[in-house]
């Protein structure tokens, strides 16, 4: 393992284990990410906003859950103690009450903290910080609202500097919410191989999670945010027996690794942008929903209304069709 500069406080990787342990079972299942909505740098700046009608349309196509996507980090001062904005944290209250009322799971997702990706060491304090408000103020919300620690770990947050710094945040969030699902993702923007070098630690309620985008050039083909995205444009997904089984593959090391370490797990994100074809892009989400039904992997389809959209937010109107691939024989 290398270290840039973070300690890494449990020292050595977890060791191995052989034997199978029992998975403590989530009640998650099939859930929706409310993409580019609380994550833009201003609630709207991305082009979409969420309102309660959208919560309950949610909850009628059949998802369980709903994962939000907030960057905090917009929100929160700049110096001790880091307040968070009360005006902005309003907002976020709204957002869960209507997930929870609407009787879905909701996932605090703190997504785009850009800063610490750069400088880990420097914005420790100031992320802890956030986390303990975070934790003070939702101690008593019900116990279906689960937190997520960091979207997308990369750059200079290598394993060692996420190791110590997940540890620190578990343990201020604990202070507070001694039950309450944690959500935990590797390093390498949630790769599955990154979930290998996350020191486990002696806590019963945390999830695990990865995201999946592969093939990266279809499900990326013309993103914005991609450097040579557009070059992608026509990649198909055909289902052929070699693309199925590059994923089936990889999901089978994640069922794997939850059975050897005891951990639930999810797949935080996976979708396919909407400048794909059609029939590749249902023919790749039924898929990937059906593989990780399969298996008893949780999901979260990204996202409701951004690039990858599964609805036509103003409308209200869902893409049929993407939507009956992912539920499948709901
Ligand atoms: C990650 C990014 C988000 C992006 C999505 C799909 O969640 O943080 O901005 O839209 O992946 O690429």
């Amino acid at each position: 393992m290398i270290l840039t500069g973070c300690v890494n406080v449990n020292g050595e990787q977890a060791v191995e284990e052989a034997t199978p342990k029992a998975i403590p079972p989530i009640s998650i299942s099939r859930g929706i990410n409310l993409g580019n909505w609380l994550e833009a740098p201003e609630p709207g700046d991305w082009g979409v906003m969420i309102e309660p009608r959208h919560f309950s349309a949610i909850r009628e196509a059949g998802f369980d859950s709903v994962r939000i996507p907030v960057r905090f980090s917009a929100h929160a001062s700049a110096h001790p103690p880091y307040t968070l904005d009360p005006i902005f944290m309003d907002i976020v209250d709204e957002a869960i009450q209507q997930g929870l009322q609407n009787g879905l799971y909701v996932i605090l997702d703190f997504h785009h903290y850009e800063e610490i990706m750069q400088a880990p060491q420097e914005q420790a304090e100031r992320f802890l910080a956030i986390w303990r408000q975070l934790a003070e103020r939702y101690h008593e919300a019900d116990d279906n609202l689960y937190f997520e620690l960091l979207n997308e770990p990369h750059g200079r947050m290598d394993d060692g500097c996420w190791n110590d710094l997940l540890a620190k945040a578990i343990g201020e969030i604990r202070v507070s919410n001694p039950e309450r699902w944690i959500i935990v993702g590797g390093v390498d923007f949630n790769h599955i191989d990154a979930l290998d070098e996350i020191v486990l630690l002696e806590d019963e309620r945390i999830i695990a999670t990865f995201h999946f985008y592969e093939p990266f050039k279809f499900s990326h083909q013309g993103a914005s945010w991609v450097e040579n995205a557009a070059q992608w444009s026509g990649v198909q997904w055909t289902g052929s027996e070699e693309e199925k089984q590059a994923i089936e593959t990889v999901l089978d090391e994640a069922t794997q690794w939850s059975r050897l370490h005891g951990m639930p797990w999810l797949m935080g994100e996976f979708g396919v942008i909407a400048k794909a074809d059609e029939t590749s892009r249902q023919r790749w989400s039924a898929f990937m929903a059906d593989q990780a039904r399969q298996r008893g992997i949780a999901w979260i389809y990204w996202d409701i209304c951004g690039e990858f959209q599964v609805m036509d937010c103003g409308t209200g109107k869902w893409d049929q069709s993407l939507l009956g691939a992912l539920m499948g024989g709901r």
